[in-house]
């Protein structure tokens, strides 16, 4: 089922979320399942739980190959549960970020390039991995919002914050 995303300036995506109890129940599955109709629906490039309302630590991420970006990184798509993000170094790099839940804006944000991350799948099996770019760039967004962090919050220069049809204009860019 397809869910109502929350948008910024409601209170629930400022929340802590809780870490997911118990794998393999009817309960979490539902929820990935609404996550995934609504992340489709939207066209987004990942969901957390929260915002569609439920604080628990999950979340999904994932970009196919797509015709109209023949340059944009491909992306696994990830069911996460727990997620525990370990930065490899130092390096952070600046990219452009939407949210659903901040719909027709884009910032600059700094992010970790290098990172490691681990957590668990729908059925509690452990997942580890080392990732670059855009995936750990992914990573990182949705996870903050297990934290109560939404992308604005990271932006160093408020000037780099803006509507996506006045950031590039004329460019085609889905509005999450
Ligand atoms: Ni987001």
């Amino acid at each position: 089922m397809i869910r109502d995303v929350l948008k910024m300036g409601d209170p629930r995506l400022l929340q802590l979320s809780a870490p997911v109890q118990r794998f393999g129940t009817p309960e979490l599955e539902a929820l990935l399942r609404d996550m995934q109709d609504t992340m489709a629906a939207l066209n987004g490039a990942g969901l957390a739980a929260p915002q569609i309302g439920v604080p628990l630590r999950v979340v999904i991420f994932g970009v196919e190959r797509n015709p109209r970006y023949p340059d944009a990184e491909v992306v696994p798509f990830t069911i996460l549960c727990n997620p525990v993000l370990t930065p490899l170094d130092n390096e952070m790099e600046d990219g452009w970020e939407g949210c659903l839940s901040v719909p027709g804006l884009r910032g600059l944000v700094p992010r970790h390039l290098r990172l490691r991350y681990s957590g668990f799948d729908p059925q509690g099996l452990r997942i580890e991995r080392e990732v670059s770019d855009f995936h750990a760039r992914v990573v990182q967004h949705e996870c903050d919002h297990l934290d109560g962090i939404l992308y604005p919050m990271r932006i160093r220069d408020l000037r780099q914050f803006g509507f996506t049809e006045q950031l590039f204009p004329g460019e085609d860019i889905a509005d999450d």
